[in-house]
This record gives C-alpha cells, structure tokens and sequence, in this order.
C-alpha cells in the first residue's frame, strides 16, 4: 500500500475522556478514505490530530516525505501540504465571499502579494474556485450573509485553493440540499482523479459507498473495523454499534 499518512497507536486524552484511544491507521495516496462511527466517537478529534490541531498524547503520526514516510511532529503538519474544513463552518464572518479566498492565497505569500502579477494570478484562482462551488456571482457579499449550504460550499472552495496534497473534509455534506451534494461528491472525486487523498468523515452510508474507496469505523476513541464499503458495511459490529445496540 502507497500511503501518504499513518498512525501508529495515537491517543488523545480529554480530562479523563479516551477521544482518541490508541489508534492506528493507514491514509493510502490518490484514494478517498473514510471516516464513520456514531457520535463521540472521535472522529473529529483523529482529523484535529491529523491536520495539527494539537498535540498528541502518545503514538506517532508519519507524513509521506522525500526521502519515504517519516515520523513528524503535531506543529509541523501544515507544512506538509494539508489543508481541512470544519464541522462547524469555520469563515472570515465579516469579509466578503472573495477575500475569504484571497486572504488564505495571499497570506502563504504576503510579500509576493504586493506585486500586480501575483495579484492577477490571486484573483485568477479565486474565480476559478469560486466559479468550481457556484459562488462566484455572491463573490462581493459578506460571508456572514450567505445561507448554510453556501457557507460550507465557501469553505470548500477555499480548501481548494490551498491546492494541497491531502484534503479532510468533517461533515462536509451535513444540512445540504442534494443539488449542492451533487456538487460536493463531484469535486471530491475530481480531487481524487487529480491525485489527491481524501479523508472523509460522513454519516450518509450511501455517500460513503459511493465515494470511498477505503473505510475506517471508530466506536470510543478506537478503531471497530476497517476495509472496503461494501464489506465493512455488512459487518456485524459496524451496524450494531449504529444501532447503538
Ligand atoms: N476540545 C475538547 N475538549 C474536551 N472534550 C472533547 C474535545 N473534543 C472532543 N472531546 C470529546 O471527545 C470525544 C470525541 O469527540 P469527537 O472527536 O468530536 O467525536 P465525533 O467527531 O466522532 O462525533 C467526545 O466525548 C467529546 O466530548
Ligand atoms: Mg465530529
């Protein structure tokens, strides 16, 4: 297996709370993994630790590099070409819908972003971004003014214009109407098409099916089953533990 990310027995204490209990896993490059488990499973948190949100109790996360897959620290991370969004939408409230592009373009390159050229080529992106989500058009409102379904389709277009290897994407359907989820599992597997991993956290089974190619169940901070949809869906303890039997 070709993989780009792993775990090796990671955990993440809350105050006596095991989010994240000793678990280990294997991101395969060019591939949309995902991420299920009933609520409070921890999943949230293996994507915080993932993408450097914070520190790790124990175990190690490793980074495909130059030189093979090596160990790495939670604080370098973003260096590593990751980019994420949130469960809870996460934008720049009070900017408009095309400096909460702009501002994540510009802000990896602040000195380049005073010449004309690297404006262009800024803006450029950002309409393509924007144009790929259906915003382009709210591209002059303030974030704060668009509805639910737009501002998490806001957050993925500024996902993609981190143009990064690896993309985690936390509830990214959730509260959207199925025209915008359409269009949401279209540019997940253009990332893949491109050769971009994908790491998926989703409830909608249906959607797991048709997107993932490679599965992992969490239930209490630790791995139930892993392998691909069609068989890990099927498996005993998988549709027990969301039954919540
Ligand atoms: N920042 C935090 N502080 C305290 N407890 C947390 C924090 N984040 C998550 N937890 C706890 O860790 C467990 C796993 O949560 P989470 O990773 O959000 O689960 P999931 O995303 O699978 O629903 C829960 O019991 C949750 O309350
Ligand atoms: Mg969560």
């Amino acid at each position: 297996m070709n993989s780009i990310l792993k775990t090796k027995k990671i955990i993440k204490h809350f105050d006596g709370v095991k989010a994240v209990d000793g678990l280990s896993v294997e991101i395969e490059k060019g591939k949309i993994t995902g991420l299920i488990g009933p609520n409070g499973s921890g999943k949230t948190t293996l994507m915080n630790l993932l993408t450097g949100m914070f520190p790790f109790d124990g175990g190690f996360v490793a980074v495909d590099g130059v030189s093979g897959i090596k160990k790495i620290r939670s604080y370098d991370i973003p260096a590593f070409g990751i980019t994420r969004t949130f469960q809870d939408v996460r934008l720049f409230e009070q900017m408009t819908v095309l400096d909460n592009i702009l501002v994540v373009l510009t802000e990896r390159n602040i000195v380049s972003a005073l010449f004309e050229r690297h404006k262009k080529i800024h803006h450029e992106k950002a309409k393509e971004v924007l144009e790929r989500v259906g915003l382009w058009e709210k591209k002059n409102e303030l974030a704060i003014n668009l509805s639910y379904g737009q501002r998490k389709l806001l957050e993925i277009a500024r996902a993609l214009a981190m143009n990064s290897e690896i993309y985690f994407f936390d509830e990214p359907f959730a509260g959207l109407f199925p025209e915008m989820v359409k269009l949401v599992s279209g540019i997940i597997k253009e990332l893949r098409t491109h050769g971009k991993t994908v790491v998926l956290i989703e409830h909608d089974m249906g959607l797991i099916r048709e997107l993932c190619d490679y599965v992992f169940v969490m239930e209490s901070g630790k791995l139930l089953a892993e392998g691909e949809p069609e068989k890990v869906l099927k498996n005993k303890d998988v549709i027990e533990a969301y039954l919540g039997e």
